[in-house]
């Protein structure tokens, strides 16, 4: 068979419309890596449900995701793309591995405690990330029902997205490097606790060697829903341009070489991701001789974003009106990806000693 391909998996939380963020991050490079890898796309539900559990958008998110995916040229005959919730061998997997994770480690995840945070409405320590601090915020809030337990097992659902599919390639953006050194973590120990050579270890996967941090217009920190600074693949041309125009800057350089603010820093990140290196170097001599002007850069940047969102956003609308079609994918991928899933997990039953009578 030709499955001698290296196993790719990624996976992006439905938790609202993409983001250049997740382009760079992810989306981008999953359809580059279809020609020569045995892909496997899908869409984290279960995850999104450790802090949007509602109902009436679970499953529209779902499946803008998907059009998204689709649109974007994500191929289901190169690729088998599914959803997270399709494949309920994950679910038994989640428990299963749960037995060889410790709580401790989980709550000293950076994602779980930002999020953490944010539930119970705690800022950051003053000292910084104490984790001794933190963990006496959260155990004295433990009242609070917001903060659930999915949440804090968060890594261990998706260490086993992964392993269970045996992939050795996850190609994610660098928010998500410390979830794949916990999944390097607990594969390690499980093989090593059964003495078996269960899973593979896998590592994130960039083009260009290390992943991307994808800033926001906001000026500071990284392009995120919850930060409101985004731009989705579907903004529309002139929300789009309004939305550069009125990224955050500074005053300009005032003497020449002058060192460039975070704001600034940022539009040029995004230049570089969308711009040619010809036009990334006239901004940056501009820059260095002060004869920048920003509101050129900026009008640049926007157009250069578009040639890559007009193709995906102008797509999307005939894909989602199209249910025949998306059922037929997502049924395609859950029994390509469930076959895996369901060989994976026969063998984690009989490794622990789960046996039929
Ligand atoms: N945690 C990832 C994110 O927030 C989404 C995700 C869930 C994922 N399971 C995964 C990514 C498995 C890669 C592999 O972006």
């Amino acid at each position: 068979m030709a499955d001698k391909k290296e196993i790719v998996l990624s996976g992006i939380r439905s938790t609202g419309n993409l983001h250049l963020g997740n382009y760079y991050g992810a989306l981008g490079k999953f359809v580059r890596m279809q020609d020569d890898y045995d892909c496997n796309f899908f869409i984290a539900d279960l995850h999104a449900l450790t802090t949007n559990p509602d109902p009436r958008e679970l499953h529209a998110n779902v499946k803008n995701i998907l059009a998204e995916y689709l649109a974007a040229g994500i191929d289901p005959e190169k690729s088998t793309i599914f959803i997270q919730s399709d494949v309920p061998e994950v679910a038994e997997m989640y428990l299963l591995l749960n037995m060889h994770v410790g709580i401790g480690e989980l709550m000293r995840t950076a994602s779980f405690k930002d999020k953490a945070r944010k539930a119970l409405g705690i800022g950051v320590p003053a000292q910084g990330d104490d984790d001794e601090a933190f963990e006496k915020e959260i155990i004295g809030a433990a009242t609070n029902k917001r903060v659930n337990a999915g949440l804090l097992t968060y890594p261990t659902l998706m260490a086993v997205d992964i392993l269970i599919q045996k992939a050795t390639k996850v190609p994610v953006g660098k928010d998500q490097e410390q979830h794949l050194e916990l999944t390097r973590r607990f594969a390690r120990r499980f093989n090593s606790f059964y003495g078996v050579e269960v899973f593979p270890e896998p590592y994130n996967f960039d083009f260009g060697g290390k992943p991307v941090k994808v800033p926001g217009l906001d000026g500071s920190g990284k392009m995120g829903k919850s930060e409101g600074n985004c731009i989705y693949l579907v903004d529309d041309p002139k929300v789009l341009r309004k939305k550069v125009m009125r990224a955050t800057t500074d005053e300009g350089p005032k003497e020449p070489n002058s060192p460039m603010s975070e704001p600034v820093a940022n539009l040029f990140t995004l230049l570089e991701l969308t711009s040619t290196p010809d036009v990334v170097s006239h901004f940056r001599e501009a820059y260095a001789d002060c004869s920048i002007r920003y509101g050129d850069l900026k009008k640049q940047l926007a157009e250069d974003i578009l040639a890559v969102t007009t193709p995906i956003r102008e797509r999307v609308n005939d894909i989602l009106a199209d249910d025949a079609y998306l059922r037929r994918v997502v049924a395609q991928g859950a029994e390509r990806a469930r076959e895996r899933a369901a060989a994976t997990l026969a063998e984690v039953r009989s490794v622990m000693g789960i046996r039929k009578f």
